[in-house]
């Protein structure tokens, strides 16, 4: 049986729960001992937040058996790692970003054909202002703040209870109309007067001055001195709502009425709006009257009213379908442009970067701006020595917009992409539709392979500490290590390492033994760490929850592979948000010989944990659905979204394996088909039934 320290939390009886806050009370004061006491760890940073995580997420799970002197209660440990973690409830999302009016076209089209609307259909869509500040999460239980939380990386986040009582704006208790458990959530922020105040301060002071009033704002949060945060007068609007135990409101207007008689501020002005000149005619408001706010905006987020149809709705990956913000145009400045270099990324992208005069551009300096690919570099003709305008949008990459044609110097010449990769010679090759050149030289070119080992070994892949870009670049170049499979063989390697400069018996120890603990790995992490094109960390959680095991995974992929008429192919594609293209980056990187030596390789050392499906149970949960015909109350994407939420598959063709036929109008050979196999046939009706989803009147 699993040692109660392995078992999830999920399963932890009351006893067990007790048990196990104890032992990690014992291990983590051991452990804040070695850190603060004696200053010498015995545990990476990485480990000894997972027993502070265990430890929050048992106490979030078990409020009853919270010690008096919880490690999540302590300075000490507080110290060490910053803040304790806090897992959300309801996951924190960002949003997608529209530039202009036909992004925001798009947004409302593509909500309309989800939902199946007519076009005489209204859609009511509130309008606020986008605060430029860090959304937080506040939960009240029994109407008293009970802790609040950064948004992290969406999943979890960092406990800053104590900095956000400092905050006046908001409540520490509710009224008595306020559910039993509530999260508010919303933008901590501070006011342009109080940041221009600050800087002040700062620089008589001779500390640091910060760039803009969201970055002061982060760092006065970030202070383990809640004294500090509270002499920076920073302030919150609630806007958006995370765990609730009873709905109080039906659309995010009544949402926004309650949050104000609770005693929270609002990011006025707010208007629901309904129609696309409604909106763009907020947006050009309120970008007029940006500069008399009290406080930084970049942008305005547009959301749909009804908390109904935001539920139908739900949401891609990390995004909601249901909101988008929509920036104001970019900060613009210029500069020269003094020569291009070509970066070579982990898949062999060669893309072509300007090295800038330095210049500040709102706040931030630039001297790097991506020049995105060849055909940019010809249609823009941008030239080496050329004055240009740059221009920087919220985090990303700093652009080119133009040249200056005015300014030219008289010797200037025409940009000659290079043919070949400027790190190892090997010729460079495009593929069909691709806009990038990719070096041909694979492992054998320095920089992908740098490329693909430091991506291995990132934060989000096997986050192997004391392995960082620097080692991984002089491993490399003295043949320790060639591929990720090689890290694992470090050990033969130990009298090397051991006599390196800057490297003793300890820090070897420490190394052999970080990468010892990290055999142990997830699927989905797994997959990611492989560094296949076009698969980030949200794709690689969806294969990993499809196929659950890497033997799964290996399995069918290697059956699609084989032969693209297959269920193994047709399942693969039919993932929601996979598709063919990324279909054919997976099955050729997984399908290539050398790919198959690493990762077989791999294998040996590494213990992969399936993916554990945290989805509830329902009717459907792993059963197999095809719709067919035209569905009259929701849409096709809806019915799909849906289906796969309540852990079911779709397919787009009936077999012997098929549990469900959803019958739409007009349905043709499918239904005949279903019949025949005595499938179980369900109406439109039937399906909302069988998943209980609110409908509206038709
Ligand atoms: S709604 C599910 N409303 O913008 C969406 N976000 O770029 C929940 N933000 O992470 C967020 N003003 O920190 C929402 N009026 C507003 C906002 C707002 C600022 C922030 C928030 C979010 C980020 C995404």
């Amino acid at each position: 049986m699993a040692d109660i320290k392995d078992k999830n939390i999920n399963d932890l009886t009351d006893k067990q729960a007790r048990l196990d806050l104890a032992r990690l009370a014992m291990e983590i004061t051991y452990h804040d001992k070695c850190y603060h006491g004696n200053d010498a760890p015995v545990i990476t940073d990485a480990i000894y937040d997972g027993l502070q995580r265990r430890n929050s997420a048992i106490e979030e799970k078990f409020p009853n058996f919270i010690r008096k002197n919880s490690p999540s209660k302590k300075i000490g440990a507080a110290i060490k790692t910053g803040f304790g973690k806090v897992s959300h409830k309801k996951p924190m999302l960002s949003l997608a970003n529209a530039f202009n009016r036909d992004d925001v076209v798009d947004f409302l089209s593509s909500i309309r054909k989800f939902l199946n609307f007519n076009p005489n259909d209204n859609l009511e869509i509130i309008a606020e202002p986008k605060i430029d500040g860090l959304s937080a999460s506040i939960r009240y239980v029994n109407r008293k703040l009970h802790i609040a939380a950064t948004r992290g990386d969406g999943m979890i986040g960092e406990d800053i209870t104590n900095n956000i009582l400092t905050i006046s704006d908001i409540p520490k208790t509710l009224p008595d109309d306020a559910p039993d458990i509530v999260e508010i959530r919303g933008e901590i922020y501070m006011a342009r007067e109080d940041f221009l105040a600050l800087n002040k301060k700062q620089t008589e002071f001779g500390k640091k001055i910060f760039a803009n009033p969201r970055n002061a704002a982060a760092g006065s949060l970030r202070q383990l001195d809640a004294n500090i945060t509270a002499s920076r007068n920073l302030k919150f609007f609630g806007y958006a709502l995370g765990e609730t135990s009873i709905s109080f409101a039906n659309s995010i207007g009544a949402m926004r009425q309650k949050f104000a008689n609770w005693g929270f501020k609002l990011n006025n002005p707010a208007k629901i709006c309904h129609n696309i000149d409604e909106i763009i005619s907020y947006y050009n408001h309120i970008d007029q009257i940006r500069s008399d706010l009290p406080f930084d905006i970049d942008g305005v987020v547009y959301k749909v009213n009804s908390i109904n149809l935001q539920n139908r709705l739900g949401m891609i990956t990390k995004t909601p379908r249901w909101a988008k913000a929509h920036k104001f145009e970019a900060e613009q400045a210029e500069t020269t442009l003094n020569n291009i270099i070509i970066q070579v990324g982990r898949t062999g992208a060669m893309t072509p970067v300007a090295n800038l005069e330095a210049i500040n551009v709102g706040g931030v300096i630039v001297s790097r701006a991506s020049l995105h690919n060849e055909d940019e570099i010809i249609r823009k003709d941008i030239r080496e020595g050329d004055r240009v305008i740059i221009k920087r949008a919220g985090d990303v990459i700093p652009q080119v917009v133009e040249v200056v044609f005015s300014k030219r110097p008289d010797n200037s010449k025409a940009y000659i992409f290079p043919k070949n990769c400027p790190q190892c010679g090997a010729d460079r090759i495009r593929e069909d539709g691709d806009a990038i050149w990719r070096c041909s030289g694979d492992l054998a070119c320095p920089a992908q392979a740098i490329e693909k080992l430091k991506h291995f070994v990132s934060k989000a892949a096997f986050n192997m500490e004391g392995l960082g870009a620097k080692q991984i670049e002089a491993f490399l170049k003295d043949g320790l290590i060639k591929t990720p499979a090689d890290i694992f063989k470090l050990h033969d390697h130990y009298n090397n390492i051991c006599n390196r400069d800057g490297w003793g018996k300890k820090s070897t120890d420490n190394l052999i033994k970080s990468i010892e603990d990290k055999c142990d790995i997830t699927l989905d992490r797994f997959i990611y760490a492989l560094g296949i094109r076009h698969i980030g960390q949200s794709t690689a959680k969806l294969l990993a929850k499809n196929y659950i095991s890497i033997d799964g995974f290996l399995l069918k992929t290697n059956e699609a592979y084989n032969d693209i008429s297959s269920d193994a192919y047709e399942t693969l594609i039919n993932i929601d948000q996979i598709g063919a293209t990324v279909a054919k980056d997976l099955l050729n990187f997984l399908g290539e010989e050398h790919n198959k030596i690493v990762i077989n390789d791999l294998l040996i050392h590494l213990k992969i944990a399936p993916y554990i499906i945290k989805e509830l149970q329902s009717p459907i949960t792993g059963k197999i659905i095809v719709f067919t015909g035209t569905l009259q109350t929701t849409s096709r994407s809806e019915a799909k979204a849906k289906a796969e939420e309540f852990g079911a598959k779709v397919s787009n063709s009936v077999s012997k394996k098929t549990d469900y036929v959803v019958v739409g109008k007009d349905a043709g050979s499918k239904a005949k088909k279903a019949i025949n196999l005595g499938i179980n046939i369900l109406s439109e009706e039937d399906w909302h039934n069988l998943i209980s989803i609110d409908l509206p009147n038709i």
